[in-house]
Formats: structure tokens, C-alpha cells, sequence
């Protein structure tokens, strides 16, 4: 792999430069985002997301992200997003306006009605585009060089942990040559953006949670944001939602099992595991004091702090699971996450880890 890195005497515009003239050759270019790192590609070239869906070794039929720049206008206000979306995006409703005014550029993906250039491919054959702003600045400049939008899946391979740094890409594809990485440091946010589908005019419901909740939607823009259960009674039936490759049971998931402990339950956790589990990392809020002596006689247990701030353990949830899975532990235990709407972003995503996680675990026979 062609490592591009911001870092000796390369400047970062020139290696920015080379990365956009890259996606206009149609190669793939990982970059960073606050969220996680994306792998992009060209989304007007078919072959280039062909190359993607390879790379990742994901299935054609889930759909992508087009990343688009932010016009870099002094007042967000001025900024007309109709016509800068028009590319991409039809029948953008009012809320969806003040959405994008509200989080763009961000961790808020959108999912609109598809404008007929879209290809089919970035869409799984759907009439909907899931579009998004990031707001990295490496991102921004990446995008505003290409000139154009770039789709981007986070750059891991199909369901395991998405990357939230260049040193995470480079080991997701290190057989592959063809990918140019961009080194933009770690992630802020740490998970996936929050995924509201506005196609529908006058419900926006959420597909995927993130560090953006509803309430702070709601908080902003006075817009209510259903989840797909509160829909399931009204007019608009789950079933009818786009598919989502996160919704899978299994995503994001370590090679080592991963289980959750509730509150002060963590010899319950491991009864699940015969005592040939000897080695056990488990991670304990930060805010709390140590297990203490809880031992069990066959279990070495060693305990990792974890924040227990929910942004701050999004931005590091990714990152402790990667750290852990390679230091060869036998299984790894992780508090359940509290109640709260805060929490529901990374609740899900460990959710999904635990289901599937471990060594033999194939994530393609989920759903
Ligand atoms: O934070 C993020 O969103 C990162 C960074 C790189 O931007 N990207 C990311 O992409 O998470 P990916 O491909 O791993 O997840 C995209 C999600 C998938 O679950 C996909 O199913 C959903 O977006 N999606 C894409 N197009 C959609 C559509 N038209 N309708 C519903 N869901 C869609
Ligand atoms: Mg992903």
C-alpha cells in the first residue's frame, strides 16, 4: 500500500492534491472523517465503487454515503443547499433544511429521494441517497480538491471495526496496493454518523444512532425524529426502510468474544465460558472503583478503564476494542451501557460487536 502521510516534508495540501487526482483516476483514497476513517471513491465512476465493495468484501447490495464538500461560505445561513445538493437529492422538505443548517458539515448522515444521476450501484438499486457533510478538515479539503461527491464506507473490512486511525486502514488492507491512505491522526467521534431518513416528507426517522440524538435534533431545530418502532403503527412500516448494512445483528465485531456484564455482574458474564477461559479483559467504568478481589480461582481477570462520559467513550470504543483484540485475551467483557438516549449510539455498536465477535464468527449469515 501507497501510504500518503501529512507528516515529514510533504505539505498536507500537496498530499491532498494527490489524493483528489487519485479519486479522479478512479483509485481508492482512505481518508479521515471526525467519525471514522472512509475508504472513497469517485461515486459518478462505476468501476471505482466497484472497487470498494471488493476491498471491503461487502455485499453490492448495501448502499453507500456520498461525501460532499461544504461551501465554504462565512455565513452557513447563505448557503443554498437545494442547489448544492440538486447533483445528488430531490424533494429536500423544510426539516431536512434545517437539519443540514443545524449539523452540516457533521455527523449527520441524511437520506433523501435519489436525483436520477446517482448510479444504482451507490444506492443498492433504491430511489434513496444517503448524503453527508463530514466535518474533518481534511475531509473538507479533500472533497472541495475532487470537486466532486465521493463515496465513502468506513474503511474496514465488512463487518468489523470501523478504523479510527491511518495505522487501523493500513491493517484492514495491508495486501492491498491500491489504496491511498491520508493520515489525519485519530477520530473525534469515535462511531459511525447518526442516520436520519428524511425521504419521506413528513416524518424523519432515525436508521442509525450516533452521537447527533433525536433529542438534540429535536433541541435544535424543533424537528422530531422517530425511531423505526414508533413508525411501525403509523403509516410508514419498517419493512419499507432502507436497509441498512449497520442494522446487521452482527457488525463491527472484535475476533476475540465480546460480552456485556451488568452492574456488578461480572462472574455472571463469564458463566457462559467453561474454565478453559483463563484470560479475561474487562473494561470497568473509569468513574467507579476497581472490581476489587471479586476472583474467581481460573480466571486471570485484568481490568481497562473505560470513560464513562458517552462521547468520550464513543471516542474511544473503537479503538479499546481493536487495542484488546490484539493483545490475545480469551474473551473481553464490557459494561453495559447505561439508559439514556446518549448512550444509544454505542450501546448499538456493542451490541452488534458481542453478536459478532469471535473467531469463527461469519457475519455475512446475519441479519
Ligand atoms: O460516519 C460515517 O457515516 C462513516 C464515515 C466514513 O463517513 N461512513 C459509514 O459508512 O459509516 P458505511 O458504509 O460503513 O455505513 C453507511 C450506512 C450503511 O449502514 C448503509 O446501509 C446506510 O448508510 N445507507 C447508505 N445509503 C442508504 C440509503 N439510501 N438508505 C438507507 N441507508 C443507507
Ligand atoms: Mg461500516
Amino acid at each position: 500500500m501507497s501510504g500518503a502521510t501529512s507528516g515529514g516534508s510533504t505539505p498536507q495540501s500537496l498530499v491532498i492534491n494527490e489524493a483528489a487526482q487519485a479519486l479522479r483516476d478512479g483509485r481508492l483514497v482512505a481518508f479521515p472523517t471526525e467519525t471514522v476513517y472512509g475508504l472513497g471513491a469517485d461515486a459518478r465512476n462505476p468501476q471505482a465503487i466497484q472497487k470498494v465493495f471488493t476491498t471491503k468484501g461487502r455485499p453490492s447490495n448495501h448502499p453507500l454515503i456520498v461525501h460532499i464538500a461544504s461551501p465554504g461560505q462565512i455565513d452557513q445561513a447563505q448557503i443554498d443547499w437545494v442547489s448544492v445538493l440538486a447533483p445528488w437529492a430531490r424533494d429536500i422538505s423544510e426539516d431536512a433544511l434545517k437539519l443540514i443548517q443545524a449539523f452540516w458539515p457533521g455527523p449527520l448522515t441524511l437520506v433523501f429521494k435519489k436525483d436520477k444521476r446517482v448510479l444504482s450501484e451507490i444506492t443498492g438499486g433504491q430511489d434513496t441517497v444517503a448524503i453527508r457533510s463530514p466535518a474533518h478538515p481534511i475531509a473538507q479539503e479533500l472533497l472541495q480538491q475532487f470537486q466532486g461527491g465521493v463515496v465513502a464506507p468506513s474503511a474496514n473490512r465488512f463487518g468489523k471495526v470501523s478504523p479510527t486511525s491511518a495505522a487501523d486502514v493500513r491493517s484492514e488492507f495491508e495486501d492491498n496496493a491500491d489504496v491511498l491512505v491520508i493520515d489525519g491522526g485519530d477520530c473525534e467521534v469515535g462511531i459511525e454518523s447518526t442516520i436520519v431518513d428524511v425521504s419521506n416528507g413528513d416524518r424523519a426517522i432515525l436508521l442509525r444512532p450516533g452521537v447527533i440524538t433525536p433529542k438534540e435534533i429535536l433541541a435544535k431545530t424543533g424537528v422530531q425524529v422517530y425511531s423505526p418502532g414508533e413508525v411501525a403503527d403509523t403509516n410508514v412500516h419498517p419493512e419499507s426502510l432502507p436497509r441498512v448494512s449497520g442494522s446487521l445483528k452482527a457488525h463491527y465485531a472484535p475476533t476475540t468474544p465480546l460480552r456485556l456484564y451488568a452492574p456488578g455482574r461480572v462472574l455472571d458474564a463469564l458463566t457462559e465460558f467453561p474454565d478453559t477461559k483463563s484470560r479475561v479483559a474487562v473494561a470497568v467504568w473509569d468513574s467507579e472503583s476497581s472490581l476489587g478481589d471479586d476472583g474467581h480461582p481460573s480466571v486471570q481477570l485484568e481490568e481497562v478503564e473505560v470513560p464513562s462520559d458517552s462521547n468520550a467513550f464513543a471516542s474511544r470504543l473503537y479503538r479499546t476494542l481493536r487495542d484488546l483484540d490484539e493483545q490475545g485475551w480469551d474473551l473481553i467483557l464490557f459494561p453495559e451501557p447505561p439508559a439514556g438516549e446518549e448512550w444509544d449510539g454505542v450501546r448499538d455498536r456493542l451490541q452488534r460487536a458481542c453478536f459478532g465477535s469471535g473467531p469463527s464468527f461469519r457475519s455475512h449469515d446475519s441479519n
